[in-house]
């Protein structure tokens, strides 16, 4: 049985990222972002890929994430980045030794809770104005007081995130720095602001420790400024191939909708790729895919199992031909931009059909 759609994400690529993301910040601690299954590449193989090549600290989303690649016997430094969400995560997060990224005073006292002997890693998010999670700047003082009230606490560092470092024209991201050193001034502690655009865009927001995650995966964080001019290289192949060629006459049309006409006699290709696999339905018509190297556009809607492609460019294309849906020389970007969403999204959305395969562990 051959797999329709096959994911092959080269675990080398994410060491030739890091390695960007070093180069970039060479003082920085770096924490990796591995949450949402590493953005849909497999958070196991890709933690241990990055814990070999000696990334500081790796971050999940939550409690869950943290227990599979604990039970996967990932050791080492692991935020969770939401912290904790119930007397039982804090008990569990002792046990596992992770750190807890602390955005509000209830989850502190969930830390309080387990005792004056409880040993844990904890880091303080400040909201400077993502407005998401986060204490605001004027609650440093009572969170200065709350590690000298809990000695057995280590306390990792300050933390703060970034909302529109993906634009280098934006002012906010100044802005956010300038509260985030004014509410700290004086204060010690570690201090990790830059996610991947910070780090490759906003060097004055490098600090003692980065946090990148989309950077690793080889795509770009900044809108405008493509991966290679970055010097990442994506990790993730994403692969299907042609399961039907067929030939149309002008004024044929194709799919769901008629979505597509035919201007003229054409071949036409179908693609064992739909929305059920993860490529987004708004991409209809909108999108490229590649075969041999040769870029076709969609033509019609993206169905839930399938894609039909203008084979005009490439009319000797056989059943069993490779298509490349995205991949080097084929950014996902692309692919985002004509579904009106980011990458993130793509590489988090692919489904449970798409055969995982990891290269080059
Ligand atoms: C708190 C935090 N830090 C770092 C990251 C990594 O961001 P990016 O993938 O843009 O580098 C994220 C991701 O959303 C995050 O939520």
């Amino acid at each position: 049985m051959s797999p329709r759609v096959v994911a092959t994400v080269d675990l080398g690529a994410i060491r030739h990222n890091l390695g960007q993301v070093r180069a970039k910040a060479p003082k920085a601690r770096i924490m990796a972002a591995v949450k949402a299954d590493a953005y849909g590449h497999g958070a196991v193989p890709v933690a241990r890929t990055l814990m070999a090549a000696g990334v500081d600290a790796l971050a999940v989303a939550c409690m869950e994430e943290a227990l599979v690649l604990r039970r996967a016997h990932v050791g080492g430094q692991m935020a969770l980045l939401e912290g904790i969400l119930s007397a039982e995560e804090a008990a569990m997060a002792v046990y596992e030794q992770l750190d807890v990224v602390l955005h509000d005073h209830w989850q502190i006292e969930l830390l309080h809770a387990l005792g004056p002997t409880a040993q844990i890693r904890v880091w303080f998010k400040i909201d400077t104005g993502m407005h998401r999670l986060g204490f605001p700047p004027e609650d440093v003082p009572r969170l200065c007081q709350a590690l000298v009230d809990h000695p057995r606490w280590q306390f990792a560092g300050w933390i703060t995130h970034l909302a529109c470092a993906d634009d280098l024209d934006d002012p906010f991201t100044t802005q956010q720095l300038a509260r985030f050193t004014a509410a700290l001034q004086g204060v010690p502690g570690p201090r990790s602001i830059a996610n991947s655009a910070g780090l490759l865009g906003w060097p004055q927001t490098h600090a003692d420790w980065v946090r990148p995650g989309l950077a690793l995966y080889g795509a770009s964080p900044i809108s405008g400024l493509p991966a290679e001019q970055l010097g990442l290289k994506p990790a993730m192949t994403v692969e299907s191939r042609l399961i039907a060629v067929r030939t149309f006459e002008a004024g044929e049309t194709l799919g769901y909708g008629r979505h597509f006409t035919c201007p003229e006699r054409m071949p036409v290709g179908v693609v064992a790729i739909g929305y059920a696999d993860g490529l987004p339905r708004a991409v209809s018509s909108r999108a490229e895919v590649g075969i041999q190297g040769q870029r076709l556009p969609l033509a019609g809607r993206v169905s839930m199992d399938m894609i039909t492609v203008d084979l005009r460019p490439l009319p000797h294309a056989r059943v069993g031909s490779t298509v490349q849906i995205w991949g080097p020389g084929l950014p996902a970007e692309h692919l985002a931009a004509a579904a009106n969403t980011i990458v993130y999204e793509l590489f988090c959305g692919l489904t449970q059909r798409v055969r995982f395969q990891h290269r080059n562990p």
